[in-house]
């Protein structure tokens, strides 16, 4: 394996145990209240009705998002390269009572582990800055699609990824154009999901244009229905985002920012 993917499963193994006794991601009121999507419903709709379909969540997590499609009555496979993470998900799964296949895989190894093809190929929220090379994400998403199926992704916004994320004032740090040495980020006390937590590993990421992510997808013949951009996240991306209705945005009166984006595309029928 690549060894900043390694290296980014160390740092992954050690979030998942992190976030999945953290309140940012309140796996007990998950359970208790599990299938309001916490996005005001941009998945839900993106997504489009899941009943009867089948489902590949890549990039999955601990599968709160890919056992919310389970109870909408699809028929999941999520993936992820982290242990603890499937695991988790394995875990909830059972407690829940839900049919779910987890598969343990770093996203460029998928075709090692899966031939099937999916109705529906869904992957969300920070995931694509772990992946060196979209236009091999692009090709993965294209040959677990089945013909005429479709791809959702809801995303940090390229633009947001530029700003510095310690600062308190807005302050760019990144480049917005991809280069293939990683951003690397060195052991730091925090992550997203609990500032308080210790974490030992470095991070590697990259940034890609959306140029880059957009290419990925027509480049192995996917069609976009549409490219949205929203003036607010799901995280709290660099500390001048306030909180509001559960999703980070810029203050009120302060121009605004594209913070997250979503694609809608469509594999043609052959
Ligand atoms: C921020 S999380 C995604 C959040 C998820 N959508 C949710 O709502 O819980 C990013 C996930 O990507 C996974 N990941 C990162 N790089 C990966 C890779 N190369 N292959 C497979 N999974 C990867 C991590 O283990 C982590 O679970």
């Amino acid at each position: 394996m690549d060894p900043y993917i390694k290296g980014n499963q160390e740092l992954w193994n050690e979030w998942a145990d992190i976030n999945y006794h953290s309140d940012f991601y309140d796996v007990a009121g998950f359970v208790a209240h599990p299938i309001n999507f916490p996005e005001g419903g941009i998945i839900r709709a993106g997504v489009g009705d899941v009943a009867g379909k089948s489902l590949l969540h890549l990039q999955c997590h601990f599968g709160k998002d890919t056992l919310r499609f389970a109870l909408l009555g699809a028929h999941v496979t999520g993936i992820d390269f982290s242990e603890q993470a499937i695991g988790y998900a394995r875990e909830l799964a059972n407690r829940m009572q839900l049919p779910a296949t987890f598969i343990q895989t770093a996203l460029y190894d998928l075709p090692q582990h899966l031939t099937e093809q999916f109705d529906v190929v869904f992957t969300s929220q920070g995931v694509l800055g772990w992946l060196p090379d979209l236009q091999r994400w692009g090709q993965i998403v294209a040959q677990f699609l089945k013909p005429g199926g479709t791809f959702f992704i809801l995303e940090g916004h390229p633009t947001m990824l530029m700003f510095d994320e310690e600062s308190a004032e807005l302050r760019l740090k990144y480049s917005y154009f991809h280069s293939d040495d990683p951003i690397v980020i060195e052991p730091h006390s925090g992550n997203y999901a609990d500032p308080t937590a210790t974490v030992t590993h470095r991070e590697y990421s990259w940034q890609h244009s959306m140029a880059d992510i957009v290419n990925a997808l027509l480049t192995h013949g996917l069609q976009i229905e549409y490219l949205r951009e929203y003036p607010f996240m799901g995280w709290q991306g660099f500390p001048a985002l306030v909180q509001q209705d559960g999703e980070w945005s810029m203050p009120a009166d302060q121009p605004q920012l594209p913070l997250s984006f979503a694609i809608r595309a469509h594999k043609p029928e052959v």
